[in-house]
């Protein structure tokens, strides 16, 4: 029988604030599943693609030159890969245009599951680029903040200036991750293309002194300086005006202990970092203050040090 394989990739947090394009976190329980078995065919195949209800993605078309998964699987491939072909069968676990990496999730769990079927698997990090070329044609940009914490998990640096390298970063003791995903949608390129092109030097000065303390801050687990530094001065106040309960949560965040909150990605998600003791508190209070806008949402509480992508049985 053709052996088939299964890759779970998780979901992420991308810009986590202070690094935009250039910072990612992994979430854990909340991520996308592809399934890949060789075939007699020539390339890749997309099967089926399935939404979050398991029924066949009502969006999502099983094109394969527009999904993310088999683009990435198609490269890497290319590559690597026999004269044969390969099958992917792609279970969405992540809401699109959520802020959530969905797209990456797709393209990261493709290539570690085409990876496994090589009769050479590369190391991990030899994936990053074949899941970014999936990643590109989603979000209109070469970004690997959800890609590279959806392979290889936590919280990672991954500036287009260093890539293909990416570094792990050490993340604070005590600390959480909340995710919020209000029952919105923001198109990620359409976002990215609204943005400025250009910016002040006051705003470079603060938004690279922000980003480095955070990091500094992460590396000896200063609750105060976390809290001092995780904000976004530069591309949030540009974006925050299309989810429309995001001075609500944000505000009920911080009240209820967060030590800071913010876009996830290019939003609607909106992740906050707090002590370990206060996620749920602070998941409830996100959660309440985005229903009294009359906005339905769904939440997740993840350690700052959730695995990268796995095979799975
Ligand atoms: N860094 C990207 C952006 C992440 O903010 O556009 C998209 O999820």
């Amino acid at each position: 029988m053709t052996e088939t394989i299964s890759a779970f990739a998780p979901a992420s947090i991308g810009n986590v604030a202070v690094g935009f394009d250039m910072l990612g976190l992994a979430l854990t329980n909340v991520g996308d599943r592809v399934q890949a078995r060789k075939t007699g065919g020539k390339g890749v195949a997309l099967a089926e693609v399935r939404g979050l209800d398991g029924e066949i993605h009502p969006y999502l078309s099983n094109d394969s030159r527009e999904n993310t998964a088999s683009i990435a699987a198609q490269a890497l491939w290319d590559d690597h890969g026999d004269n044969g072909g390969v099958e992917l069968k792609v279970h969405k676990g992540v809401p699109l245009q959520s802020g959530m990496g969905s797209s990456a999730a797709s393209a990261v769990a493709a290539v570690v599951a085409v990876n496994a079927l090589l009769d050479t698997p590369l190391p991990v990090e030899a994936l990053l680029a074949y899941a970014l070329e999936g990643e590109k044609y989603a979000s209109g940009g070469l970004h690997a903040d959800n890609v590279a914490p959806s392979l290889i998990g936590g919280l990672v640096l991954c500036p287009r200036v260093l890539l293909p390298e990416i570094v792990r970063l050490p993340v604070p003791e005590g600390v959480s991750a909340v995710l919020l995903h209000p029952d919105l949608q923001v198109n990620t390129a359409h976002a990215r293309r609204r943005l400025a092109k250009s910016y002040s030097m006051a705003q470079w000065l603060e938004q690279q002194g922000l980003l480095a303390g955070f990091i500094a801050a992460c590396a000896a687990s200063d609750i105060a300086l976390i809290r001092k530094t995780l904000r976004d001065v530069v591309i949030e106040p540009q974006r925050s005006d299309a989810v429309p309960c995001f001075g609500a949560v944000t505000e009920a965040a911080r009240r209820s202990g967060a030590l800071g909150c913010s876009l996830s990605g290019s939003g609607p998600s909106m992740f906050a970092l707090c002590a370990d003791n206060d996620a749920r508190n602070v998941a409830s209070a996100m959660e309440q203050a985005c229903r009294q806008q009359g906005i339905g949402c769904q939440s997740w509480v993840s350690p700052m040090t959730a695995p990268g992508a796995r095979i799975e049985d």
